[in-house]
């Protein structure tokens, strides 16, 4: 009988060692412990044995089981722990590997020219003021000298929320916000979206314009001339010159369109200032009587300047885009050569 258990023993202890895994290691311990398992039917054939070697038996086969046991948990420990490092091997990252670079983004063009815009006039002593997009009527058309019945209110049709309330034509309107609320000395730049009903290469139904409004005793059209020469030398260079061109708009009399010496051919003429010399960058005049009276300030003591310029027209011309919807696609092929 010894020698039974004994055999059994050692062929549990190879199978074991040569079990290589914790799942191979089960499937050994229900070949010998299990219901058919061989140690279990040792146990069964109890019965056939004398009663008196019985408790003799039973020993033998309860140290075989214990001897199988101990054998079974120290290779189930090998075994968890070479699966444990066989996980890590696998799952190992490699942390010298270079990592996957983040595109870093950028400022969108128009808001570099509308920054370099502000920073310009900023330096000249302008603060700003942001006026609502979406806006009354009386602020945007009647207050600007722009009547119901007044042919201006064609080149700037847009699109209306009720009779009396749409989304603002032109910054001009923050114009009469500040003269109603502030009394002058008043040096402000006003920023912002403003919307028409046009769609083409050169326009879009929302672009954004920067307003200029300057309101104290003894302003002239020189002090225009003077400011807009100064900025024009910060934002196209050194070299640039300014000129005045007469021109009509309800809130300012005298009003003039002012003209930039094209950065291209310096004046000779060239495809971009279509020959001329010169490029129209924007609209201003001396602010008209009627408007500074709307708004209770006294035009016997006061006068004032505005100007008002177009920041995709800038940015159009600083940067040679040949087409104004490029800046609102989002392509990023596009936005990040501004980088
Ligand atoms: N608001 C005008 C436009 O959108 C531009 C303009 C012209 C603004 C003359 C002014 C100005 O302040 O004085 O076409």
């Amino acid at each position: 009988m010894n020698e039974k258990l004994n055999l059994i023993l050692s062929n549990a202890k190879s199978d074991i060692a040569a079990a290589t895994s914790v799942k191979e290691l089960n499937d050994v311990k229900v070949k010998y412990q299990g219901k058919n398992g061989e140690v279990t039917k040792l146990m069964q054939g109890m019965r056939d044995i004398p009663k008196e070697d019985r408790p003799a038996f039973g020993k033998l086969v309860n140290d075989l089981r214990t001897a199988i046991d101990e054998c079974y948990d120290a290779r189930e420990v090998e075994l968890k722990d070479l699966e444990l490092q066989q996980t890590f091997l696998n799952e190992a990252v490699d942390v010298t590997l270079p990592s996957k670079k983040r595109e870093v983004g950028s400022l969108h063009p128009l808001t570099l020219v509308k920054n370099e815009l502000i920073d310009a006039f900023i330096g000249m002593g302008f603060e700003i003021f942001e006026g609502p997009e979406i806006e009354e009527d009386y602020y945007n058309f009647k207050m600007l000298n722009i009547p119901e019945d007044h042919p201006a209110r064609d080149m700037q049709d847009t699109f209306y929320v009720n009779e009396n309330i749409l989304l603002r034509t032109q910054t001009s309107a923050g114009q009469v916000r500040v003269m109603l609320d502030k009394k002058p000395p008043i040096k402000i730049l006003s920023p912002g979206k403003v919307y028409r009903s046009d769609d083409d290469a050169s326009h879009s139904p929302m672009f954004h314009q920067m307003e200029g409004l300057v309101v104290d005793k003894n302003i002239t059209l020189c002090d225009l001339k003077g400011t807009l020469d100064e900025f024009c030398k910060i934002m196209f260079g050194k070299d640039a010159k300014t000129r005045l061109r007469p021109s009509y708009f309800p809130f300012t009399e005298p009003s003039v369109e002012v003209d930039v010496s094209c950065s291209e051919c310096h004046g000779k003429g060239c495809k971009l200032c279509k020959g001329t010399g010169w490029i129209e960058i924007l609209g201003a005049g001396i602010v008209n009587k009627k408007v500074l009276e709307g708004c209770g300030i006294d035009s016997e003591v006061y006068s004032g300047y505005a100007f008002g310029m177009g920041i995709e027209r800038i940015a159009i011309l600083k940067y040679k885009i040949p087409d104004i919807r490029l800046f609102f696609e989002n392509d990023v092929r596009f936005l990040k050569q501004f980088k």
